[in-house]
C-alpha cells in the first residue's frame, strides 16, 4: 500500500518534535513537506529547530518558512513551556540549512499539493496562519487535499485563555478560515492533548530505546506541558496519532467556529455538540481518547525512530 502524503505545519516546539519523529519514522506516511510558523517561538528559532531536528532524524525533507506573525492579533509566544530557543535540554546538530527552500512556505504547499499524485492530508500541528494564507492566496488547492488532521482548539477549557487553546488563540482570525474552508478537518484538541499523556515511568523506558528516545527524556525535563512528575501531554502527537490509529480516539461530528470579539473568550473553539447555532457539521472533534492505548502507541513509535 502507498504512504500517505502529508505536510506538516509545526512551530517545534518539544511536543512537535516528538509528532515530527513519529510521523518522519512511520510506515504508513510519507511527509513530503514540512512548513514552520510562528508559534512557541519566534519564525526564525521554530525553523532552525525543524532544521536542528531533520538533521538529528537523518531525514532531508524540504522546510519551507512561513509566517512570522498572525493574521491579526499581536503574536505572542509559548517560550514559558518551550524554553527561550523552543527546544531547551538538548544539545542538538547544527541546522541542515541545505534542506531550506527559498520558496515561502505557502508557495511551497501550493506546489507539492498541485504536484501530488494524490490528495495531500494537511498537518497543521501549530497556529493556522499558513493555512489560512493558502486558502486565500490559493483557492485552487483544496481540489487535491484529502482532509486537515489539526491539533488545535478545545471543547471545553483552554491552556492559554480561560476557553481558549494556543495554536487557535494565536491566531484566531486564521483558525476561523481554515473551519470555514469546506475540506473535511479533525480537530484533535484540548479534550484528547490533556490526557495524552507521557508518565515518568514511559520516559524512563523512552530514554534507554535509541538516540530519539534519549533526545525526548532530556526534552521532557524541560517541557512545561504537564509536568515530568505527574504527566507531560503530548498534544502534537494526538494529530499524528489520529493518522495512524484513529480507533485511539472517540470522535463527535459537529460545528466548529471560533470566537473572536469575547471580551473574556476570543481565541477560543466553540464545539456546538447540541447544535444551538443551527449550523451544519465542519469537523470531526476528538472528544475522548483511550489514554492507556496511547502511551502503549506513543512508545511504540519512538521505538521505530533512529
Ligand atoms: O496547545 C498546544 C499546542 O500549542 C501544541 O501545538 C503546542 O506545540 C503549542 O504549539
Ligand atoms: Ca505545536
Amino acid at each position: 500500500m502507498s504512504k500517505r502524503p502529508i505536510i506538516i505545519d509545526t512551530d517545534p516546539g518539544i511536543d512537535d518534535a516528538l509528532a515530527i519523529a513519529i510521523a518522519l519514522f512511520s510506515e504508513e506516511l510519507d511527509v513530503k513537506l514540512i512548513t514552520t510558523v510562528a508559534g512557541n517561538v519566534s519564525l526564525e528559532n521554530v525553523t532552525l529547530n525543524t532544521l536542528r531536528l531533520l538533521h538529528f532524524f537523518g531525514k532531508d525533507v524540504p522546510v519551507a518558512k512561513g509566517a512570522a506573525e498572525p493574521l491579526i492579533v499581536e503574536f505572542v509566544d509559548a517560550s514559558n513551556v518551550h524554553g527561550k530557543t523552543g527546544m531547551e535540554g538538548y544539545d542538538f546538530p547544527e541546522p541542515k540549512q541545505e534542506l531550506l527552500l527559498e520558496e515561502h512556505a505557502v508557495n511551497a504547499m501550493r506546489r507539492v499539493i498541485m504536484e501530488s499524485p494524490e490528495p495531500v492530508t494537511l498537518v497543521p500541528i501549530a497556529t493556522l496562519t499558513n493555512i489560512a494564507l493558502l486558502f486565500a492566496m490559493y483557492p485552487e488547492v483544496k481540489t487535491n487535499i484529502r482532509e486537515i488532521v489539526m491539533m488545535g482548539g478545545s471543547a471545553t477549557r483552554g491552556n492559554k485563555g480561560v476557553m481558549s487553546e494556543f495554536n487557535i488563540a494565536t491566531d484566531p482570525e486564521a483558525a476561523q478560515m481554515v473551519f470555514q474552508c469546506g475540506l473535511p478537518i479533525v480537530m484533535a484538541g484540548l479534550d484528547v492533548g490533556l490526557k495524552a499523556l507521557v508518565l515518568p515511568e514511559d520516559s524512563e523506558e523512552i530514554k534507554k530505546m535509541n538516540k530519539t528516545g534519549d533526545m525526548a527524556y532530556h526534552l521532557f525535563k524541560r517541557y512545561r506541558g504537564g509536568s515530568f512528575g505527574t504527566g507531560l501531554k503530548m498534544y502534537d502527537s494526538c494529530a499524528i496519532a489520529y493518522l495512524l490509529c484513529p480507533e485511539l480516539f472517540e470522535v463527535v461530528e459537529t460545528y466548529v467556529g471560533v470566537e473572536l470579539h469575547g471580551t473574556m473568550t476570543a481565541g477560543c473553539t466553540v464545539v456546538d455538540l447540541r447544535g444551538y447555532l443551527h449550523k451544519e457539521p465542519n469537523a470531526k472533534v476528538c472528544m475522548d481518547i483511550d489514554g492507556e492505548k496511547f502511551r502503549a502507541w506513543f512508545k511504540e513509535a519512538i521505538s521505530k525512530c533512529n
